[in-house]
């Protein structure tokens, strides 16, 4: 049996890296989404059709024990619906806001994630929950999905739409930047450049790894990690290499707090 990390591009895979390093010797289906990323400029209802019809396919692989949304944006659209319609764990992924919002209740708190993730009622709902001081600002950052997606992590651009971005915040007043989308983890190293040594970077892949690690077994698999791009098995060698390059930036971005 395997898990399904899903994703709609590359970003899950910073889910999949922290999931290898809790139970590497898990047999894993990554699946990104390659034909309709970007998720967070569109529809809820196109983002829920898109998740369904993945889901439906890697469910019918035969294979899945756990489904792993490893996209903050497919979770807050599409996790109730998915685990009212299958009986296999349906894991997710929400903006870290609990853990920031705890580890220091004075000051603020910058909430980044995509457009669809930032007016969907889930994260109302969270901010509601754990925010009750109201010390969290919300930041749309969908640019930093089609540089990610371009594989640009670090480019002048990227810098130049981060710092202009941020410029809106007096960044000494915060005490953490929450990455509520999984495609922001790539740009770890770029962050800290910008950020002052007061802002902590925090996302919640940790969290989803733990209570993955809670659900399965680290049994007698092979370790074995199979991608998929929107329900075409990944085979050429230079797709392959691109996908193991893009796991080897990831891990050196993870180390980044
Ligand atoms: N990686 C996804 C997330 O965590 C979304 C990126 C997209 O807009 O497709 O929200």
């Amino acid at each position: 049996m395997a898990i399904a990390v899903f994703d709609s591009g590359i970003g899950g895979l910073s889910v999949l890296s922290q999931a290898r390093r809790r139970l590497p010797k898990k047999d894993y289906v990554y699946y990104a989404d390659t034909k309709n990323v970007p998720y967070g400029v569109k529809s809820k209802e196109e983002v829920l059709g898109y998740v369904n019809e993945a889901a439906e396919f890697l469910l019918g692989l035969g294979n899945i024990e756990a489904l792993v949304l490893a996209c903050n944006t497919a979770t807050s659209v599409a996790a109730a619906s998915l685990r009212i319609k299958y009986d296999i764990p349906i894991l997710g992924m929400e903006p870290a806001v609990k853990p920031a919002v705890t580890a220091d209740k004075v000051h603020r708190i910058l909430v980044t994630a995509t457009p669809l993730t930032l007016k969907e009622e889930k994260m109302q709902a969270l901010l509601a929950k754990w925010d009750n001081e109201h010390l969290s600002d919300l930041l749309p950052l969908p640019k930093l999905v089609e540089f990610a997606e371009k594989g640009d992590f670090q480019s002048p651009a990227v810098e130049k739409y981060l710092q202009d971005e941020l410029s809106n915040f007096t960044l000494a007043n915060y005490s953490a930047i929450v990455l509520g989308c999984t495609h922001f983890n790539f740009f770890r190293h770029t962050l800290r450049r910008l950020l002052p040594a007061n802002v902590h970077i925090i996302d919640g892949s940790q969290g989803t790894v733990r209570h993955l690690a809670s659900l399965v077994d680290e049994s007698e698999e092979k370790g074995k990690v199979s991608f998929y791009n929107s329900k075409v098995l990944v085979s050429e060698a230079e797709e392959l290499a691109r996908y193991q390059k893009l796991l080897a930036i990831l891990e050196d971005n993870m180390r980044i707090e």
